[in-house]
Parts: C-alpha cells; sequence; structure tokens
C-alpha cells in the first residue's frame, strides 16, 4: 500500500455528544479525516482535557453558546502536526503541538484528528509527556492568569485556593509555590497529603469551619482566595477568609455538579451584592483566557519551559482512552480523584 494509499484508509474517530444526558450520551463516530484549510494544521492528537465545564455542556442545552446536537466537547489538547495546510511554513509534521480549541468554536478537542490555525498552536518541546503538557493548556494558564493578572499577587502574600486538590487547584498551588506565597487549601481529607506536597496547609472543607480555621492561622485573613466552585454559600465563605483589603478571584462554578445550574444565577447575584459592601474587598472574575492570543501564546510557551525545567508537574489524575470518553466522565462526576483527567489516544 502506497503512503497515500495508507492514509485514505485512515479514519477519525470523534466522540459527540448525541442528545443532552449522562454519560451515556457520549458516543463515537467514524469519519474521513478532516482537511487543513490555509493557516490551518492537522493535528494528530495525543492528549485531550476533560473539564468540568464538558459536563455542564453535556448535561444541559440550556447554556449560552451550547451548540446544537451532534457537537464535540472539549477545549484543549497536544498533538503532532500531521499535515500541512496552505501557506504554513512555521511548523513541520512530526513536531508536536499544544493548544486550545477556541478559535474552531465550540469545543471539538475529544477527537483523534483535528485541524487548528497556527495561531492557537505552540511547539511543545521534545520529551514532554502529552498528558501532563495538556494540563498546561487550560488549567495552567486559568491559574497564572488569575494568580498574575487578575490578583497580581507579590511574594510572601498569603493566598487560600479552593478545591485545592483540583485540575486549577494543583496548578494554583504549584505557581504559588513558585511564587514564593504562604498557601492554605481546602480539599477532602484523602487529598490532605497532596496539598501539603505542594507547601500548602490543607483544610477539610468537609469537615472544618474553613473561615474559623483560616482565621486562627492567619490572625485575620488571607491576602486573596481563590474560588473555582461559586455559588451563594461558598463566595460568602471566601470572603469571609478575606482580611480587610483582601482580594477573592472567582473564575468558576464546580458546585454546579451538585447544585445544578441555578448555581450560576446565584453566583452572579452574590458576586453583584459583594461587590457593593464598602469594605476595601474586592471580588475580581479572572478574565477570558481566549482574548488576547499574544498573552496566551506567550504564556503558554513560557508554562511550557517550567515543565522542560522540571519546575512544575502537573497532576494527571488518570489517563483514559479515547474511546472510553464517557467513563471519563463518570470519573468527574463521581469525584475523589486529583489533578486533571485526560483522554489519550493509542498513537
Ligand atoms: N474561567 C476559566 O477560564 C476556567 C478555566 C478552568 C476551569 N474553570 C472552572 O473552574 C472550576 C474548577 O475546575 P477544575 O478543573 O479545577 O475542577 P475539578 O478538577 O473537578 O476540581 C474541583 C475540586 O473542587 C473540590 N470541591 C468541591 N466542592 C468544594 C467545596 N465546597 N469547597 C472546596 N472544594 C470543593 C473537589 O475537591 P475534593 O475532591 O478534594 O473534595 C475537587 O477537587 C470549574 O467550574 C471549571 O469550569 C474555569
Amino acid at each position: 500500500m502506497t503512503t497515500v494509499e495508507k492514509m485514505n484508509s485512515i479514519k477519525n474517530h470523534r466522540v459527540v455528544v448525541t442528545q443532552h444526558g449522562g454519560p451515556e450520551v457520549l458516543q463515537i463516530v467514524e469519519e474521513e479525516l478532516p482537511e487543513p484549510g490555509a493557516g490551518e494544521v492537522r493535528v494528530k492528537v495525543l492528549a485531550a482535557g476533560v473539564s468540568a465545564y464538558d459536563l455542564m455542556f453535556r448535561r444541559s442545552g440550556m447554556l449560552p453558546g451550547t451548540p446544537k446536537v451532534p457537537y464535540t466537547l472539549g477545549e484543549d489538547i497536544v498533538g503532532v502536526v500531521d499535515e500541512l495546510g496552505e501557506g504554513v511554513s512555521n511548523l513541520e509534521i512530526g513536531q508536536m503541538v499544544a493548544g486550545a480549541t477556541w478559535a474552531i468554536g465550540f469545543g471539538g478537542g475529544y477527537t483523534e484528528y483535528i485541524c487548528l490555525p497556527i495561531s492557537e498552536l505552540v511547539v511543545v518541546p521534545a520529551g514532554i509527556d502529552p498528558a501532563e503538557a495538556v494540563c498546561i493548556v487550560v488549567n495552567y494558564l486559568t491559574a497564572y492568569m488569575a494568580m498574575h493578572q487578575t490578583a497580581n499577587v507579590r511574594s510572601g502574600e498569603s493566598i487560600l485556593v479552593q478545591g485545592a486538590a483540583g485540575g486549577t487547584g494543583t496548578a494554583l498551588l504549584e505557581l504559588g509555590k513558585l511564587a514564593g506565597l504562604e498557601m492554605y487549601g481546602t480539599a477532602s481529607k484523602h487529598n490532605h497529603e497532596l496539598v501539603s506536597s505542594f507547601g500548602a496547609t490543607p483544610i477539610d472543607y468537609r469537615t472544618e469551619d474553613v473561615v474559623k480555621r483560616i482565621r486562627s492561622l492567619t490572625g485575620n485573613g488571607v491576602d486573596v482566595v481563590f474560588d473555582p466552585i461559586g455559588g451563594a454559600r461558598q463566595l460568602w465563605l471566601s470572603y469571609r477568609a478575606l482580611h480587610k483589603d483582601g482580594r477573592l478571584v472567582w473564575f468558576g462554578v464546580a458546585a454546579t455538579k451538585k447544585g445544578g445550574l441555578k448555581v450560576i444565577p446565584f453566583t452572579l447575584l452574590t458576586v453583584f451584592l459583594l461587590k457593593l459592601i464598602p469594605d476595601g474587598k474586592q471580588t475580581p472574575l479572572a478574565p477570558d483566557l481566549s482574548e488576547d492570543n499574544a498573552w496566551y501564546r506567550e504564556t503558554l510557551s513560557e508554562l511550557l519551559d517550567l515543565l522542560v525545567a522540571k519546575k512544575i508537574r502537573p497532576v494527571v489524575a488518570e489517563r483514559i482512552p479515547l474511546v472510553e470518553a464517557a467513563r471519563a466522565h463518570e470519573v468527574l462526576e463521581r469525584g475523589g480523584y486529583a489533578g486533571k483527567v485526560v483522554l489519550v489516544t493509542g498513537a
């Protein structure tokens, strides 16, 4: 068989949301390989991230921006360049790349092959584990943005990371350690050893009074709280853990896992009300990562360099074959994992 014939016989396998519902609505479709357009490359995906957002969109078609079924979830991928589109000269076939799928619209990452504009891709240095690299794209960029752009932390400041054992939580702890911060992190008891391994003091949010514990540890509260959980009660708790003039950076609604979509309006209303309290505390939202492509590319490259230098080591909760995407969603729904769940292909 010639190389062209061989390529023609290869099919793409893609995970689609067939209707809104439980993990079982994720099904595999077989199709022709996508062809890269001008300024794009085709990437053979090695690792794709699974996130709490994916779960929200799979369950409900009510969220703004949800495409019509069938569609594909997944906003971060790492893979190997497989074909160059017209006009592409700065990437080569065989190079490993990492990137987000925002530029092509909604999701798209749960697939064996994907075409992406080169503006969204950054070269991954040789020798890097694709599953670790894919954790960098959304989780570490989000953590970096929240920590260094939104909160603008200074060495020696104290932080409380809510959901500290999660994908963004572990990213915040690793970056916080590098930034010389005094760190506290909420997690279930079984994740406390992990939280301590980053140099943070773990607090069991299930059994302890978090605000009381923070006050006993710090005196008058922390400088910054990072909250990816959301919901009225949670944000009020995070707010009270701050000292006067502290910053509450919120960037997620992981509480929808248990509380459903109604958590979202309550989160927005709570932040609105907290902003009205004239006590010097601030409640900024970490901005959208996809807004500034130059920042995205530069910071993603810097974070990948930290990975090469072994200054960071993302926690991969589990590597699950792409074709078992439904099982990956079950793992997220069940909870009890630490770090990021990653889909891997057989490549
Ligand atoms: N804005 C952005 O750009 C952006 C980017 C990435 C993520 N996010 C959002 O951020 C949120 C978190 O994402 P993730 O990937 O880090 O989720 P994740 O990996 O599922 O982690 C969430 C963690 O939250 C913990 N948790 C649950 N309820 C808690 C509570 N009441 N107090 C403290 N901890 C609690 C769980 O810890 P235990 O298992 O220890 O109980 C779990 O480890 C999601 O809503 C996601 O969509 C936003």
